[in-house]
């Protein structure tokens, strides 16, 4: 088969065969491909778009480049969940303990945080000792003996997905639909799960910021999960604002504590859309009939504390300081706190994610390159949330601050993403739809 004329035939817009599309994957991981060929190939599929059909021969493709897990050996069915990337977004790190809490079993591999969004595994490591990179065997033994495990994806899982990655982010190859839902559920499907439930972000703070757009992608990998044979469910929720309160990893460690031990309310945005995410893998994982059941006992593995108890087993079992979980004051031992006041009372009546986001990286919280060091401790508390009313002397914000370097600069950026209005804004939906 001859290459260039597979690069031609995507750029005029024709459909694909399975066999096209597994030699491009294929001749780009062996180096057959040039890192120019697969660039052009990539913006042809930007711009032409893919069929449903292509769609999952890709992902098939992607999926076969490297090794697979095999949790066959675990007993029950295996459920993800995965977030597309958003800003003070700790779902998972409430989710997964209080899902094994209720009797699931969740074996899931994260990712790093990427410019503006955090990633649960810089959110693990912020308790000191915790290893997120573990071998297939303790993997295994942690999930079977506490429900739960969240480690790093290993190294020979979708090798086509990193080299695929990193051409993207420099050729403006990156927001596409169907690369997009390629790369994430590749490496889902990977990673062994029976069944996957996807949180898809939409708005300022997400990857896809029109409601459109996020529907698109959630179908797309709904319907690759199902033809592939996993039950898939997505969820669209909102990123016009920070899910929680706290954006930065030390920062949400505690906030998630928090939530497990009982001093969020329940009708806290955070607490709903991680019931919402919950309900949905209990019930792929048949342990629940109705939405009303799971919510019923997510709501008692909470309240119990049997959910904070699942995830400091998991901690520690990883090699995390305990310490630190039964006391989070200690993960956010910055050298200062700033108070941030806005520039003019009134109601917050937008607020722009993206800008929170890269506040608390420039603050230390998250990288702009890949080998940025993260510090746990730093990032952004919210005091204030979308449609409160705050006056110019009380803060909305307060900065968790190690370093003094870009510290303007974030204090402008975070006084920039909130919009003060006379009148309070309309309502926010937290969930605009779930696409089974
Ligand atoms: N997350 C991924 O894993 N891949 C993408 O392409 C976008 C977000
Ligand atoms: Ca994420």
């Amino acid at each position: 088969m001859i290459l260039l004329d597979i690069i031609e035939k995507k750029r005029d817009g024709l459909e694909l065969t399975g066999e096209e599309i597994g030699s491009i994957v294929g001749a780009f991981v062996s180096g057959e491909l040039s890192d120019a060929q697969m660039s052009a190939w990539m913006m042809a599929v930007c711009c032409r778009g893919m069929t449903e059909r292509e769609i999952s021969d890709l992902t098939l493709a992607m999926m076969n480049s490297g090794g697979k897990a095999d949790l066959s050996d675990l007993p029950g069915i295996k459920v993800d969940k995965h977030s597309t990337g958003g800003v003070g977004d700790t779902t998972t790190l409430v989710v997964a303990p209080l899902v094994a809490a209720c009797g699931g079993t969740v074996a899931k591999m994260s990712g790093r945080g990427l410019a503006h969004s955090g990633g649960t595994l810089d959110k693990l490591e912020s308790v000191p000792g915790v290893c997120v990179e573990q071998t297939m065997e303790k993997f295994k033994s942690i999930v079977m003996d506490i429900g739960v495990c969240v480690i790093g994806q290993s190294g020979d899982l979708v090798p086509a997905d990193k080299k695929m990655y990193a051409l993207r982010d420099v050729t403006g190859t990156v927001k596409s639909i169907p690369l997009i839902a390629s790369s994430i559920m590749s490496k889902k499907l990977a990673a062994g799960a029976d069944a996957i439930v996807l949180d898809v972000k939409t708005g300022n703070g997400a990857f896809m910021t029109t409601l459109d757009d996020s529907r698109k992608l959630a179908r797309e990998m709904v319907k690759i999960g199902s033809n592939l044979g996993r039950k898939t469910v997505a969820l669209i929720t909102d990123m016009n604002r920070p899910l929680g309160m706290a954006i930065g990893n030390g920062l949400e460690m505690k906030e998630a504590i928090e939530v497990l031990t009982g001093k969020v309310p329940l009708t806290d945005p955070l607490v709903k859309v991680c019931m919402q995410l919950g309900a949905n893998m209990l019930m792929l994982s048949g342990l629940a009939d109705s939405y009303d059941d799971a919510k019923e006992s997510l709501t008692a593995a909470l309240l119990s504390g049997q959910g904070f108890i699942k995830l400091r087993s998991m901690l520690e079992a990883m090699g995390g300081d305990v310490n630190y979980v039964d006391e989070p004051e200690l993960l956010v031992q910055a050298s200062r706190i700033v108070p941030v006041c806005a520039e003019k009372n009134g109601y917050i009546g937008s607020i722009d994610a993206r800008k929170l986001g890269v506040a608390a990286a420039l603050l230390g919280a998250g990288r702009f390159r890949k080998d940025d060091v993260i510090d746990p401790a730093v990032g952004i508390l919210m005091n204030k949330r979308y449609g409160d009313w705050v006056s110019d002397k009380e803060p909305f914000a307060y900065m968790y601050v190690n370093k003094e370097d870009n510290l303007e600069e974030a204090r402008s950026m975070l006084v920039s993403a909130v919009e003060m209005t006379a009148e309070a804004p309309a309502e926010l939906p937290l969930i605009y739809d779930v696409i089974k």
